[in-house]
Order: structure tokens, then sequence, then C-alpha cells
């Protein structure tokens, strides 16, 4: 862990390019394609916010102390990834499971079996909370070497009160002692656990009477994510939650339409949630409804790849004036992956999003699908100073040099806290 507060000053310059979005909401449609470019640019941060963006030849004369100097020369700048979608708080694996599946066991079948998400709820159980942070701080080091500077996860592998409470405390002190930032979503309504098959309604009141009013009672948590699918919880139990947690001050997401056409994307476009996410079998109306009410899709095509289902429609989304935001899911179970660059090269080649909506939606997009696009996503006056390094002198080569790690150095809250520039 390296919380380092930003309190001296840091200027960034000569770089071959500073590439960002502007603005405080997420992109929609035509607009995710319009990045900003500065050539030979330069930033100026001072505790830890973002002071001066500009070119190195127009930075304003100042005579700053403890200033420290990045000359990056040869590299892209761009603004920290926002991974807006994982479960990176669990325990166990389940490595079987994926083979299961490749071999043709449905996903949704190991569930109805008892497997699959109920296998991580046990193991969640029964792991410890030093053990929680510890583990979980390890997966959040691995996701800021690839320039994950913010980070939302999810609860929903306790489904039991103590276990729900426990992950969310795991990810609010994760937020507090490590360089990444997390948004924490309780998503109690995962998975129906096995005492309350067949009473799938007792658990949702469960959900919304007991295990809500704790999670609200903690602080911690900022929004409340559901599992909407077929055999899961319905579109009817899903609003329940949703606005039971809405009334008690959290922010709605949900797994909409994952595996079967659910109307999850038409719910969220109801009840205004800031995102919907996986979408693969979204409906036309569930699309049109969501880019109306400005819900965020976070399209996660590393899960549709494992799954060997079809992707998410995202270039319609975008064409029919929706906002797209691109997640990992990362996960024990149908995404056991956090990369980006895997991320960015299912964004291009089977989704077939540009490099300029690939950055919007790996950056100011998925700020705005954890509610933070007023403070960070891009790099202009007055965000905070999450800010990536290439090695390459163009964010094309993100999506060109497929499946590789180009990041050179993270810069969060304008400290260097990673810096892979002796390796090759
Ligand atoms: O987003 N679909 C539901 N939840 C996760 C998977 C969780 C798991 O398999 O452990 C998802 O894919
Ligand atoms: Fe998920």
């Amino acid at each position: 862990m390296h919380n380092r507060s930003g309190n001296r000053s840091l200027l960034i310059k000569h770089a071959a390019e500073i590439v960002t979005n502007t603005g405080t909401v997420a992109k929609k449609g035509a607009d995710m394609n319009h990045l900003k470019k500065i050539t030979d640019g330069a930033i100026m941060v001072k505790n830890g916010i973002i002071e001066w963006v500009g070119a190195t030849a127009d930075l304003p004369v100042g005579n700053e102390k403890n200033l420290e100097i990045i000359d990056a020369s040869g590299c892209s700048v761009i603004p920290g990834f926002v991974d807006s979608h994982t479960h990176f708080v669990f325990g166990g694996y389940r490595p079987e499971e994926f083979f299961w599946r490749l071999s043709g066991t449905p996903y949704l079948e190991i569930l109805e079996r008892g497997g699959g998400i109920l296998n991580t709820v046990e193991a969640t159980q029964s792991m410890e909370y030093d053990a929680m942070v510890q583990t979980a701080s390890k997966r959040l080091d691995a996701m800021l070497a690839m320039g994950v500077t913010t980070v939302e996860g999810k609860s929903g592998y306790g489904l039991d009160l103590d276990t729900e409470l426990r992950q969310i405390k795991a990810m609010g002190e994760l937020n507090n002692n490590h360089a990444v930032d997390v948004v924490p979503t309780f998503m109690g309504a995962h998975a129906v656990p096995p005492e309350y098959r067949g009473r799938e309604d007792d658990y949702v009141a469960f959900i919304v009477e007991k295990v809500l009013p704790a999670v609200v009672g903690q602080g911690i948590a900022e929004f409340c994510d559901v599992f909407c699918e077929k055999g899961v919880f319905s579109v009817e139990q899903t609003r329940k939650i949703l606005q039971a947690a809405g009334a008690l001050g959290l922010k709605s997401k949900i797994h909409a339409d994952e595996i079967v056409s659910f109307g999850g994307a038409e719910l969220a476009a109801e009840l205004a949630a800031v995102s919907a996410d996986h979408l693969l079998q979204a409906s036309d109306k569930g699309i049109a409804d969501m880019a109306a009410r400005g819900v965020v899709a976070t399209v996660l095509p590393i899960t549709a790849f494992c799954l060997r289902e079809q992707y998410a429609r995202a270039r319609t989304i975008i064409d029919s004036g929706g906002a797209v935001a691109l997640a990992t899911d990362y996960n024990p179970g149908s995404c056991f992956s956090h990369s980006i660059p895997m991320l960015i090269a299912l964004a291009a080649i089977q989704l077939r999003l540009s490099p300029a909506e690939i950055l919007t939606a790996l950056t100011l997009n998925g700020a705005a699908a954890v509610g933070r696009a007023d403070r960070i996503g891009s790099l202009e006056r007055g965000k905070q100073a999450d800010i990536i390094m290439l090695k390459y002198p163009s964010h094309l080569f993100l999506s060109y040099h497929v499946g590789m790690d180009i990041v050179d150095k993270v810069i969060k809250k304008g400290q260097v806290v990673v810096d892979k520039a002796d390796l090759t």
C-alpha cells in the first residue's frame, strides 16, 4: 500500500502529446470520439490537483519550491484509467468452473447447481478481515500498475450481513490506505443464498429491511447493484431493492441483460440508474431508453469473451447517442482478469470502437459511471492529478500494440506511484 498525500508540486513537460476529454459529465454518442490533443504538452500539479495544462512553450513562469520535474519526451500522457465495474474483494478461486464452461456447461447452470458465485460466497464468508484486505490490496497493486487509478468494487460474495459489511469495510480501508481510489458498491443481491432457495422474496425483504440499513449506517458504500437476470433476481425484485437503496441515499447500478434479454436496461432507464452493465442482450428499446435518460452503458467485453457470449452492441449504443464506459468486471468466476490491455484489444477489434472512444470510455465515462466525473477522468485544471505516461508517443498505441501493457509511469494525486521506465 502506498497512499501518499500530494503536498508537493509536479511539472510534467515536453509530452509528445497530452490527450484528454474535457468536462464533468459523460460524453455521449459522437462526442465520445472528440478528444483534446496538445502537442509538446505540459501539466502543472499542486497539492495533488491539476493547476495548469497547455503547451510547454506557454508554461507560466513561476518559482515553485519543491518542484519535481518529469521530462515526458516521447510519451503520450493521458488521464488515469477508471475501472468502473469489478468484484475484486473475494476469497478462493474457481479454476474448475472455467473448464466446465468451456466443455459446454452454461454459467447460470453452474450457479443453479449451487456453484459459481455461491462457491466464492463460501470462501469469502470464511475469510478473516485482515486476509480480505491484504489479498485485495495486492490486486489493487496489479491494477494500478496497468494505469488504473480508480476502482469500483462490489460486495456480494457475503450474502449474509456480517460478510457483506466486512467486504465493504475492507474496501473503505483500502480507499483510505491504498494509492488507488476505491468506490464501494453494495451488491447483496448478487445471488440467492442456498438457505433462501424457493423463498427469494424473503431474501429480498432481508436485504431491504436488515442489510441495506446496516450498510448505509456504515457510511462507506456509494452504490447499490443487483444481478437482474433470469433465475437470479427479477425486474420487480431489482426495482424494489434499488428503490429502497435510493431512498437511503445509495445510487443505482444494474447487472442488466447479461445472459438473457430481461428488461434490465429498460429498468435502469426507468430508475435513472447511474449505469447499467453487461448489456449483451439489451433490447433496442432498452438501449434507446438508456440513451434518453443518460444512463451510462458499461460494457465488459472480457466477460463476454470468457463466457463465449456475443458482445454487447457498444457500436449501436454510441451510434444511437448513448454513453459507453468500458470496465473489466474482474471477478473469480466469469472473468478472472483485470487486464486493461486485453480490454482495449477487445474494444478495438471486436466492439469496433475508435481509439478516442476507447479512451473516453476508460476515463471520463468510467468516472461518470462511478459518479466522479466532476473530480477525475480528464486532465484539466481543478481535477485530481491522476495521470498515465505511456511508453509511446501516441495514444493510438494502446490499441495498436495489441494486448500489451504500454504504461510507463502512473501518477496518482500528483505522486509517481508506478515507474516502469527501466523495463522493456
Ligand atoms: O458480473 N454476473 C454476475 N456477477 C459477476 C460474476 C460473478 C462471479 O461469477 O463470481 C459478473 O459477471
Ligand atoms: Fe459484474
